[in-house]
């Protein structure tokens, strides 16, 4: 029987994992707490960990994994910037599921931007105290308005064909443009001077770290609406609050946050949050910020569950899929 111990794990997480360990010969161990190094202890005895996009998984961490023997990481995500791939090379071998249903991140993304352009979160709110004003909800047709997509891969495609279904016209950067992909290419410079919403669908990378900044910023349109369902790093946080302060930023719609490891998926209802950018971010009217929860359907979990399973067998019968290397 194979142990493995899964980090940072959440009740929505298990049914998934349940129904496809079922009848294998693999035994799983849930933990709450993220894989970090101080929690790599638990690791011990595991012929692997099953980890996700807030698990530490550097150095320090994966020098302990191999010295406790265990065998494989399997990531049950499709970003791997938390791993450190060079220092698991040749030594402990990293999997991850590379695709579990880019529909759910692109439709998350699109109902954050219709949510946030349409006010729908402020009229929530206001019905609820049967405050029926509509002041202040005016906001815009997608139809007609340029939409720029940076990274143009799975879950950057389904958004893209969202976005056409809407009718809008859709401009694209990425370091390697596909021609079936349908949107117009463009500079990263013509990108941000011509659109009217920026999504971020790209993995980060050292490369594109910040990739939205003081100076991106600058060359975007007046109003320009900012969607980050990828990664947090991929912006400069402290650059877009100032941009939404000079009210050059229109709104922002994030789902990631650079600093969001140790806040997300945890309650501070009652706490006083620490983080001050956070907060200032929270507190604008123009910002709507969800809690890593694009990949959160039913289909998407299943989806994780069953790769992650596949490729743990697929690993220990010898023919590792879905690997990720340095
Ligand atoms: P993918 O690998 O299919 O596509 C990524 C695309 O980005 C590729 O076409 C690649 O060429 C392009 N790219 C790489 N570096 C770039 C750069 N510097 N500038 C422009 N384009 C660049 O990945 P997929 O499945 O579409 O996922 C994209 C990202 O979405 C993941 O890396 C992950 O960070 C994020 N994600 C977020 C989730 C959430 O719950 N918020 C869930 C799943 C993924």
């Amino acid at each position: 029987m194979l142990k493995f111990a899964v980090f940072d794990s959440r009740e929505y997480d298990r049914p998934g994992f349940d129904k496809f360990s079922e009848g294998k010969d693999i035994e799983l161990k849930h933990y709450e707490t993220k894989l970090n190094a101080d929690t790599v202890i638990l690791a011990k005895g595991y012929d692997g960990v099953i980890v996700f996009v807030n698990d530490t998984v550097d150095s320090f961490v994966i020098d302990k994994l191999c010295q406790y023997g265990v065998k494989l990481i399997a990531l049950r995500c499709a970003g791997f910037n938390n791993v450190d791939l060079n220092a698991a090379k040749g030594r402990i071998p990293v999997v991850r599921v590379p695709a579990y249903s880019p529909r759910t991140v692109a439709e998350h993304t699109m109902a954050m931007l219709l949510t946030s352009i349409r006010r729908i979160h402020k009229a929530y709110i206001r019905t609820r105290n049967f405050n029926f004003s509509v002041n202040d909800f005016t906001g815009f047709e997608f139809y007609g308005k340029t939409v720029g997509v940076i990274g143009t891969g799975k879950i950057g495609r389904a958004f893209i064909d969202i976005c056409n279904g809407f009718g809008m016209n859709v401009v694209a950067y990425d370091i390697y443009p596909d021609e079936s992909v349908k949107a117009e290419y463009v500079t990263l410079d013509e990108l941000f001077a011509r659109s009217d919403i920026i999504s971020l669908h790209c993995p980060l990378t050292k490369e594109n770290r910040h990739i939205i900044n003081s100076e991106s910023i600058a060359k975007m349109k007046k109003g320009v609406v900012i969607a980050n369902t990828s990664r947090g790093l991929l912006i400069d946080t402290q650059a877009l609050i100032n941009g939404i302060k000079e009210k050059k930023v229109g709104a922002a719609c994030l789902d990631v946050y650079e600093e969001e490891s140790d806040i997300f998926f945890e309650d501070f209802s009652g706490h006083i949050v620490q983080d001050d950018t956070l907060t200032r971010l929270i507190a604008m009217p123009n910002v709507i910020v969800t809690s890593h929860q694009a990949f959160l359907t039913k289909e998407a979990l299943e989806n994780i569950a069953e790769t992650t399973i596949n490729n743990i067998e697929s690993f220990f019968k010898g023919n590792i899929c879905n690997e990720v290397t340095a």
